[in-house]
């Protein structure tokens, strides 16, 4: 049964979506069907395709009562969009269906888990969040709530646990075909920490244990976890809000966070030993990851920023993206990322130079364009010591360019949208602390009309920025302060 509510917000999205031409959508990273989109949702491989749903508002591009939107892939890079599977439509959900995620049960069916929230008056004035976690049950297409909701609430909650902040189910399949998840959640003092479920069927929950806690070191809330194992090792991804920096790390206010540990399952501890970013660039938060059919650690994650939602193109119906999804590994004890090798197919028009050796600025035949896959080849041993600055910028016309730069003395690489045709002071740039191996920086940029991501060495950082100058803006020169000397590949992309 399609209740009144989503079956309104699917005539609309319908009706919408036939006054957005193409160009003005990114070609290869998903953008809502109208109106607004946040967080990846139920990012998961069900009777042979990739299914991603997200935090979605049909009506408007601001966040607004939450809704989930539909899109399903064969590459996971071309999308096609479905119905809206969820709307905020019971008693449970009536305030908003927030993040959550899928997999397929053993009948065939694919379920969806998710948080419901409700507003509920304050004694003191005011509402506060009543959140609880919820099931959906459905073909792919259409989903049904089921009668045992809320399936997780406050009861289930161990002590200290604020029922205000208890979101984001991810759930996962064990190896003994019993489920386990782990739900975002903070102590009324609002520290961080993970939950852990288990069930035998995925709609009936007990708690196992606090899997993960922030004890002031990482932002507030922890919102949007993640729990796998990956080379050996497990991994958490959770993105806290309220961060502070350190160091080079952890400068995004709503940030994001990779802990890397040990589990062990007979006494559902996590044993952490050591921290990173996911993202060093400006938008990137809610990461979620899938195991693909052939093995593969695959993530995305909101190509957004709270703290940044209102740099935006005013013309655009529609606001947020995906980003690339990213293969993941661990390298040398750190999280590593890589777009997903179904990039190479879009590949078109390869243009190379090998050895370019220039100082101040230069332009290259072959190389501009807004949807395109660069790598290029720092090499720091042969220009002797002399270069003090390297940057590429693009996107670039008389008036605007978005820019990566490289200081090879401070070991810092900075994305810079500032002429990017903001006329707010929002945050512009983000600089990061990058390490130079055997002489050479390696940088593949991805662009994709309204957005870079800037895979460093190999996939050891990322650096993800958004964008919304004129698509007409399409240059890109180098500049050398001192001798700089690179290698550029360069491929359409299609
Ligand atoms: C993260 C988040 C989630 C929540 C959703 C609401 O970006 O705040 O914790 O479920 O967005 O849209």
């Amino acid at each position: 049964m399609v209740s009144q509510t989503l079956r309104e917000a699917r005539k609309y999205e319908e009706a919408m979506e036939t006054g957005i031409r193409k160009e003005e959508r990114p070609v290869f990273h998903l953008c809502p069907r109208v109106g607004w989109m946040n967080d990846p949702n139920g990012f998961s491989y069900y009777r042979g395709e990739y299914h991603l749903f997200y935090q979605y508002y049909p009506y408007d591009s601001v966040w607004g009562s939450m809704h989930w939107g539909h899109a399903v892939s064969k590459d996971l890079l071309h999308w096609t969009y479905l119905p809206a599977a969820l709307a905020p439509d019971t008693v449970y959900d009536k305030d908003g269906c927030f993040s959550g995620s899928a997999l397929e049960l053993p009948d065939g069916r694919h379920l969806l888990m998710y948080t419901g929230v409700v507003k509920e008056p304050r004694v003191e004035g005011g509402f506060q969040d009543i959140q609880t976690q919820c099931i959906a049950l459905g073909d792919g297409r259409d989903y049904e709530k089921c009668p045992q909701n809320p399936v997780l609430d406050a009861r289930d909650l161990p002590e200290g646990g604020s029922r205000n902040d208890f979101r984001d189910p991810r759930i996962w399949e064990e190896e003994d075909g019993t489920y386990r998840c782990v739900v975002g959640n903070c102590t009324k003092d609002k520290d961080g920490r993970i939950l852990l479920y288990k069930s035998q069927d995925g709609i009936h929950w007990d708690f196992l244990s606090i899997l993960a806690e922030n004890k002031g070191r990482f932002g507030r809330m922890w919102e949007c976890p993640d729990f796998f194992q990956l080379d050996g090792k497990y991994v958490l991804l959770t993105s806290p809000q309220d961060m502070m920096p350190k160091g080079f790390e952890y400068h995004n206010g709503n940030g994001t966070l990779c802990l890397i540990g040990d589990y062990d399952k007979e006494t559902n501890t996590f044993t952490e030993e050591c921290d990173q970013a996911i993202d060093y660039g400006i938008d990137f938060y809610a990461a979620q990851t899938l195991a693909a059919p052939d093995g593969r650690r695959i993530m995305i994650g909101w190509m957004q920023n709270w703290d940044t939602c209102n740099l935006r193109d005013t013309e655009h119906v529609w606001f947020g993206q995906m980003s690339l999804p990213r293969e993941l590994s661990i390298e040398r004890g750190r999280l590593c990322q890589r777009p997903v090798r179904e990039l190479e197919r879009l590949r078109r028009c390869e243009v190379r130079y090998e050895n370019v050796a220039f100082e101040g600025t230069i332009q290259m035949n072959g190389i501009s364009g807004r949807k395109i896959d660069m790598e290029i080849t720092l090499h720091l041993e042969e220009q002797g010591k002399t270069l003090r600055k390297f940057a590429v910028r693009f996107a670039q016309d008389d008036a605007c360019h978005t820019a990566i730069s490289f200081r090879p003395h401070e070991s810092l690489l900075k994305v810079d949208r500032k002429f990017s045709g903001s006329r707010r002071a929002y945050i512009h740039q983000r600089r990061s602390l990058v390490h130079v191996e055997e002489g050479d920086l390696k940088l593949r940029i991805i662009l994709d009309r309204f957005s870079a991501e800037v895979f460093v060495n190999d996939g050891e950082q990322v650096l993800t920025i958004t964008f919304y100058t004129d698509q007409s803006a399409e240059g890109i020169s180098f500049f050398a302060d001192g001798e700089a000397v690179m290698d550029v590949i360069k491929y359409d992309l299609e």
